[in-house]
């Protein structure tokens, strides 16, 4: 993963998947890793993809993939995941039922020897990642209402990337409503990666789009 002064990941609930392969290729050398959004109907309203699904994208792809698990029961599924070729796998703070299930779920991705992530909704309080900080390879702050692509960044989560910047060293994500308007933004309050679904994959100029992206890292 290479770290071009931050790290960009397009989100793939915004491509177009009858024809992924073909869609992401042409911007594949300008991001630094692919996005993947897996929702099950119950921790958050709307269905996307499984490990099916993911196996698929591996197979498209030499980049690695950023498996955003929006799901009840992540201990449950971290597995098939992990199999199915996630190279970062997150699930959301919120999703657990106590301490040790997050543990149990970060030893479990670093079994297979690759990089755990936690992630919070805007309604919960950063304090809730603090226990574990010293233990995950990324955070990824929420912008936006888990469930849906194409929504307003919330600037209240401007915020929560300042608190964290000071007290976690690794990789601080942000998702959700991402645009060179709002990349600026979170990229000053201390993000060091952007995903972006719609601003990228909406773009009639994919290629200038991510170039504003990355901009922002320039100003930092
Ligand atoms: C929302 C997802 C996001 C989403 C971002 O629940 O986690 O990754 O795809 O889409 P945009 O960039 O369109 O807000
Ligand atoms: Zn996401």
């Amino acid at each position: 993963m290479s770290n071009r002064g931050g790290m960009i990941a397009p989100s793939l609930l915004s491509a177009d998947f009858s024809c992924i392969r073909e869609d992401i290729r042409p911007i594949e050398p300008l991001v630094d890793m692919w996005h993947i959004d897996v929702m099950d109907g119950r921790f958050v309203r709307n269905i996307t993809m499984g490990p099916f699904i993911v196996e698929a994208v591996k197979k498209a792809t030499n980049l690695p993939l950023d498996v955003h698990l929006m799901i009840a029961e992540p201990v449950k599924y971290a597995e098939p995941f992990l199999l199915a070729g996630a190279d970062i796998l997150t699930a959301h703070i919120e999703a657990f039922s106590s301490g040790d299930e997050v543990l149990y779920f970060i030893d479990e991705v670093k079994r297979f020897g690759k990089k755990a992530g936690l992630s919070i909704k805007p309604g919960t309080d950063v304090s809730d990642l603090y226990d574990f900080l010293g233990e995950i390879d990324l955070v990824l702050v929420m912008s936006v209402e888990p469930g849906f692509g194409g929504q307003s960044f919330m600037s209240e989560s401007l915020t929560k990337l300042k608190n964290l910047a000071e007290r976690f060293g690794s990789i601080l994500s942000v998702d959700g409503g991402i645009n060179d308007k709002t990349a600026k933004d979170a990229v000053s309050a201390g993000a060091n990666m952007l995903v972006a679904g719609s601003y990228i994959f909406s773009s009639e100029n994919r290629e200038a789009a991510i170039g504003a992206l990355r901009d922002a890292f320039k100003d930092v």
